[in-house]
């Protein structure tokens, strides 16, 4: 599948949520920077980008997934989205979104620094008590191209009525998904988050986006311990990394209670 990388400074939008930069404090003794891909929702029945034959659940990336896919064909695109986001509630966190969020709480507690990074756009880690990055959107909100607003809400998954902007009243508000050609969401906090990883954790990710299948060689490059789980290897691992395969619901309970007792 051609993997269409972002370009410097493709379509400069939307100002990052939230204000958790000032947690990368580089006088803590580990940070603990964990990026997490399909794979870690897989086992909640959430199907991978990769793997069926180019497909994403039967539509190609590019019909759907890209700024010119919306312009093209609004209607298909919605539709895709919209049924995407209708599974969000039929859907549940698995032990390793669980144990994400025990891993990101005991590291808190005990003063080290930490960070969940996904390219997930679903809210499974939210639901099971993580506070994560997003960096490619997530389904449970909207975007107004008009005037810029991201509100959030999970109600009404209509496949054939597009929704005004509840602001401006522009007609037809986009899902707040980082199409391909488009920049990720918070990458000034993701580069200091890196500047400061110890521990670098890779999990159920392909490594085959950019700019994410980056972190892994830059974290690397860095000193950091790399460790890497997935069902299959992924094309960015490297020799020095530790790899452990498996289903992420068995593997990444274990790796937080490793973790955790070789951080106490
Ligand atoms: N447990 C752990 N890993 C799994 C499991 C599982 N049960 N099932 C699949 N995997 C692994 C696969 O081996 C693969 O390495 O999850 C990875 C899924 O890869 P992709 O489908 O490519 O998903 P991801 O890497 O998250 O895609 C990155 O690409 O399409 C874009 O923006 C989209 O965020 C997405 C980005």
């Amino acid at each position: 599948m051609p993997v269409v990388r972002p370009a410097a400074g493709a379509i400069a939008r939307r100002l990052p949520r939230g204000g958790r930069d000032n947690e990368t404090n580089h006088t803590l003794k580990h940070f603990i920077f964990v990026l997490t891909g399909a794979g870690v929702s897989a086992d909640s029945g959430i199907v991978t980008f990769r793997g069926a034959g180019g497909l994403w659940e039967g539509y190609k990336i590019e019909d759907v997934a890209t700024p010119m896919a919306w312009k093209r064909d609004p209607a298909l695109v919605w539709r895709f989205y919209q049924m995407r986001r209708a599974q969000l509630p039929a859907v549940q966190p698995n032990d390793a979104h669980r144990a994400l969020a025990r891993l990101e709480i005991e590291v808190r507690a005990s003063g080290h620094g930490f960070a969940l990074v996904t390219q997930n756009v679903d809210n499974l880690h939210e639901r099971a008590g993580s506070r994560p990055v997003h960096m490619h959107g997530e389904l449970a909100r909207f975007l107004c191209e008009q005037c810029g607003l991201s509100h959030g809400d999970l109600t009404d998954f209509r496949t054939d009525a597009f929704r005004p902007c509840p602001k401006c009243k522009f007609p037809r508000v986009r899902p707040d998904i980082v199409w391909f050609g488009e920049v990720p969401y918070r990458m000034d906090f993701i580069s200091e988050a890196l500047a400061s990883t110890t521990i670098f954790i890779s999990i159920g990710t392909s490594g085959a986006v950019d700019p994410a299948a980056g972190f892994l060689k830059e974290a690397r490059s860095r000193g950091a311990r790399t460790i890497v789980h997935s069902l299959d290897e992924p094309g960015n691992l490297s020799s020095r990394d530790e790899f452990l395969p498996g289903n992420a619901s068995e593997v990444v309970p274990r790796l937080v209670d490793d973790l955790l007792r070789s951080l106490s």
